[in-house]
């Protein structure tokens, strides 16, 4: 027997964090990704070096970053200690210029919208996940419906807005018309670019309406108006490069009227459901349609799609696609992988094997 020779590890950069409103769910995911990066095999496979941004954009790290997993909320002045008149990226900190391959645990704007894909592809690194388009298609509500529009994918009614439309002459009134019109109450009101339900405001008459369309545009400027169902909510994941491999399906189950930011994130509010009691037809669909939205977008190395079933009609909408899901240890993604016979650690390392192609 040859003795094996060791392969030569690759550094992986974690970049966690972020100028989102997802801040602390990226904490919670890194220590996750963090952790098992870190475990069994991998620690012979990896060097890993943690990088920290900031509420304000800036980029730290592993020493800081350290202190705001350790901590497990963002980290503020004093913590930092530093002048805050500076924002944003200024420079890649001391210890990134080793890293082979980068690994985005960032949710919404500036992690998930395709911005730092940008930086990483400028730096010609290879970087885990989705490039610039399908990140970017994929964090606008509205551009991944027009995307999902053209790909055929079913997808409940909706119209869109622009929020400094509403100051307009008889533009509410046209409003209301036109929701009276396609579909009525209740209705769900979406600013396009945010995520975890941040933003979002389910209607049931013309107040609550008229509210939500106000809370939207206190967070972007584009909103989407969607017509409400009462349905299951299911999800899928998928995983790969050129090839797209598809999980099991699962289920989210909850008390609240629908999953808002307090039932994802409060301990106990929601159970998931793996795999989901389906019949087999609507699990293979769901799944198929899971590979067509990541095809309409062009989305690659991960992915989490999520669907909306109404039982009755055997009716199944696609709600959005996820290109950087949730990825504590509770979250679906993981766990649907953790279901479908892949353990976290196998996962993460996968991701980084895929980025490398
Ligand atoms: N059209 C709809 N009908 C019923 N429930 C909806 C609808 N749109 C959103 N919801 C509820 O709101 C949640 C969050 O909406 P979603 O569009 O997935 O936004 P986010 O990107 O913030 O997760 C969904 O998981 C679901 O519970
Ligand atoms: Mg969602």
């Amino acid at each position: 027997m040859h003795p094996k020779i060791p392969q030569e590890k690759i550094t992986v950069g974690v970049v966690f964090g972020g100028e989102s409103g997802e801040h602390e769910v990226s904490i919670n995911s890194a220590r996750t990704v963090l952790k098992a990066l870190n475990s069994g095999l991998n620690q012979n496979r990896f060097n890993v070096i943690s990088i920290y941004i900031d509420f304000l954009g800036r980029w730290w790290p592993s020493s800081i970053a350290q202190k705001a997993l350790e901590k497990g909320i963002a980290l503020n002045e004093k913590d930092l200690n530093f002048p805050s008149q500076t924002r944003g990226f200024q420079a890649l900190p001391l210890g990134s210029e080793k890293v082979d391959i980068w690994y985005p645990v960032l949710h919404g704007p500036n992690g998930e919208d395709g911005t730092v894909q940008g930086l990483f592809k400028l730096m010609k690194k290879p970087f885990v996940g989705s490039g610039v388009l399908a990140s970017a298609v994929g964090m606008d509500k509205l551009a991944m419906k027009a995307a999902f529009s053209s790909a055929g994918l079913p997808q409940l009614p909706y119209f869109s807005l622009n929020a400094f439309e509403l100051s307009k002459n008889n533009f509410t009134e046209e409003l209301l018309h036109k929701l009276k019109i396609q579909f009525g109450y209740p209705c769900f009101i979406k600013p396009a670019n945010l995520g975890s339900s941040v933003g979002i405001t389910k209607a049931s008459n013309q107040e609550e309406f008229l509210k939500g369309l106000s809370e939207a545009s206190n967070h972007d400027q584009r909103i989407v108006v969607e017509k409400g169902v009462t349905a299951r909510e299911l999800e899928c994941a998928v995983l790969g490069g050129q090839l797209l491999k598809v999980s099991a399906v699962g289920e989210i189950k909850y008390e609240a009227d629908w999953y808002d930011y307090e039932t994802k994130y409060s301990q106990n509010s929601s159970k998931t459901f793996l795999p989901a009691s389906l019949p087999k037809g609507v699990s293979e669909q769901i799944q198929n349609l899971t590979l067509q939205a990541c095809k309409a977008i062009d989305a690659k190395g991960m992915a989490r799609v999520d669907f909306f079933y109404e039982e009755e009609k055997d009716q199944i909408w696609i709600n959005e696609i996820n290109t950087l899901p949730g990825f504590t240890s509770q979250s679906m993604y993981p766990t649907l992988w953790q279901a479908s016979g892949v353990t976290i650690e196998q996962l993460v390392a996968k991701l980084v094997e895929i980025a490398k192609e």
